[in-house]
């Protein structure tokens, strides 16, 4: 443990703290300010946003113990200051809030380009802003309301807020570092991604994922194990459009050879895309692995999706052939917040069960030729509903 002392909104808050702890949950847990708020917990939402000695900072990657002698304001310490008399009028006026969860840290940089960048454009307004996110507005709203204050503050309009210009100018110049740039490194937006292992069987329940990193994207392992010799297998995935049919969702439009090109409907929850693209598989004869490469874009949402689906078939038993799956992708676009989700983790290793099933079904000798397969097209609600029943059951120590 260690002892400080910080100054949050006027008032002195002595601790001993471990040294983990960050600032976000020191405002809150020990200073009592519970304004500040904690969306995503890794610096990307914006939420947790407070002034250190008048620079915004990101409090849920600050350690508290960094904070040592310095002072802090959250949403709660502005009752006097001017430029948030106008910003939160401003704020009511334009709609720039719906549930209000990014608002207090929304409001401290809104304060922040109000004073530093008086005579920002819509553009430079966005930019500035897009450190903070929010999951209601469209920030439509929010845009206005800052560029409403900015109108009001041209020239000399308010002289106290122009004197804050200035201020704010004075301590970015000086030569001491303030604790916003001594504590941090500036946050850089990039995707080292994430991944998980969810092991799939077509006869065994869902096993919990089991998280590791990859390069680019994210990452999902899994597998399925059909009962046929792999040789059979092999032959059963080198026929694309059988394959395809297998995928819940996936639809083949042209084939020709190893490429193909088709789309893939996706619908969880919020969540709903058709991706449309191209694919080319490649196939390792010698290791019985292959790689399908493929990129799409969901012409609604306009979000664009790369990805890998590479697959190895293993010998399980003379009679029974192992698919270990690893989907490596990348989102850009409105539904890349989706794409690290732990549900859709869950969802993806569901998909992978679902094609498993449905390949064995397919490669069934006994099956009568024109018999009826169930559809592999992707039953959303279904789906849905026992990922999410799988995760309550997790939660509540059920086992699957
Ligand atoms: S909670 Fe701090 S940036 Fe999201
Ligand atoms: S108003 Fe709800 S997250 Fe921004």
């Amino acid at each position: 443990m260690t002892s400080i002392a910080v100054e949050i909104n006027g008032q002195e808050i002595r601790r001993d703290v471990p040294a983990r702890m960050h600032l976000a949950d020191f405002v809150r847990e020990e200073g009592r300010q519970t304004g500040t708020h904690l969306g995503c917990e890794h610096g990307v939402c914006g939420a947790c946003t407070v002034l250190v000695d008048d620079q915004p900072v990101r409090s849920c990657i600050t350690f508290a113990v960094a904070c040592d002698g310095h002072k802090v304001r959250t949403v709660e310490g502005y009752a006097d200051d001017p430029v948030m008399a106008l910003l939160r009028p401003a704020f009511s006026r334009h709609h720039a809030l719906q549930c209000g969860f990014c608002t207090p840290g929304m409001l401290t940089t809104a304060r922040d380009i109000v004073l530093r960048c008086p005579d920002a454009d819509e553009q430079k307004v966005r930019l500035e802003l897009s450190g903070n996110l929010c999951r209601c507005t469209g920030y439509v709203g929010i845009v206005g309301a800052i560029r409403d204050v900015l109108d009001q503050t041209r020239g000399d309009a308010h002289p106290e807020i122009t004197a804050l210009r200035e201020a704010t100018n004075a301590i970015r110049n000086a030569a001491v570092i303030p604790i916003a740039k001594a504590a941090f490194t500036p946050f850089e937006a990039t995707d080292t991604g994430s991944s998980a292992t969810l092991a799939s069987d077509t006869s065994a329940a869902e096993e919990p994922a089991d998280a590791s990193t990859a390069a680019k994207g994210t990452r999902i392992k899994g597998h399925f194990t059909v009962p046929y010799p792999a040789a059979e297998v092999w032959r059963f995935m080198a026929d694309l459009p059988a394959v395809a049919a297998c995928l819940p969702g996936a639809e083949l439009t042209e084939h020709a050879g190893s490429r193909v090109k088709g789309r893939v409907a996706i619908k969880f929850g919020p969540m709903s895309a058709s991706f449309n693209g191209a694919a080319r598989l490649e196939r390792d004869e010698s290791s019985r692995s292959a790689v399908l490469k493929g990129a799409g874009q969901d012409s609604l949402s306009q979000s664009r999706a790369n990805g890998d689906v590479a697959y190895r078939l293993v010998e399980a038993s003379p009679a029974s052939t192992r698919v270990d799956v690893d989907l490596l992708y990348s989102l850009q676009g409105p539904l890349a917040q989706f794409s690290r989700s732990g549900l859709v983790k869950d969802f993806v290793g569901r998909l992978i069960q679902e094609f498993g099933k449905n390949v064995a079904l397919r490669m069934d000798p006994t099956r009568a030729p024109d018999a009826q397969l169930p559809p592999a097209r992707l039953n959303a609600m279904s789906l849905g509903w026992s990922v999410l029943w799988s995760r309550i059951r997790r939660l509540f120590g059920a086992g699957g």
